[in-house]
């Protein structure tokens, strides 16, 4: 008899497992949510390391807003993308906008993509964008290249390294490579 009494006394809080799992399952939520949205870190001002200067595009080889090209400089993968709207630490030619960035995700170091189709990044990545934007293929970060490489989206919470650029004749040059913008370490 006792026995089925403290049975009928453990039944009658079935509830609490599934209860407590649903609450615990909807704070990790809230605070992936805070954490992917409020703790971004803003592109501050540049922290360039000197580095060997190194051609890496002529402008003929751009064609306009978006146009990019893939470049390695001091053994990073990077990339150089025309933009429509000048950037604090890009350069300015002949009215023509040029930036550069690490391809580095500032997550887990996967290499970002240059994705020019905004529906597909809606579809792919969850995220719409205006323009054009860089995509972490891993778990989906997105990086906004007319805002100086910031996350705007995803795990990521650093914005990607900055490339030092100069222009000289036609020829745009990198010489300089922000470190690594988790630790500050190059
Ligand atoms: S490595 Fe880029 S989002 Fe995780």
């Amino acid at each position: 008899m006792a026995v089925d009494e403290s049975r009928r006394t453990l039944l009658s809080y079935w509830w609490v497992l599934p209860v407590a799992g649903t609450a615990g399952a909807f704070a990790y939520m809230a605070n992936y949510a805070r954490r992917v949205t409020l703790d971004k870190h803003a592109p501050g001002p540049p922290n360039f390391q000197p580095g060997p200067r190194q051609a890496v595009a002529k402008l003929s080889e751009l064609q306009g807003p978006y146009s990019f090209r893939e470049f390695q400089y001091r053994k990073t993968p990077c990339l150089l993308m025309e933009l429509p709207q000048p950037t604090p630490t890009g350069v300015t030619v002949g009215g023509r906008h040029f930036a550069a960035y690490s391809r580095l995700c500032t997550h887990l170091g996967c290499q970002v993509n240059p994705i020019a189709d905004t529906e597909l990044l809606a579809l792919s990545y969850n995220y719409r964008a205006e323009h054009p934007m860089l995509g972490c293929p891993c778990h989906y970060s997105v990086f906004d290249p007319q805002r100086q490489g910031q996350s705007v989206f995803g795990k990521a919470l650093f914005p990607l390294a900055r490339v030092q650029l100069r222009a000289e004749g036609d020829t745009l040059y990198a010489h300089g490579l922000e470190p690594d913008p988790r630790t500050g370490q190059g």
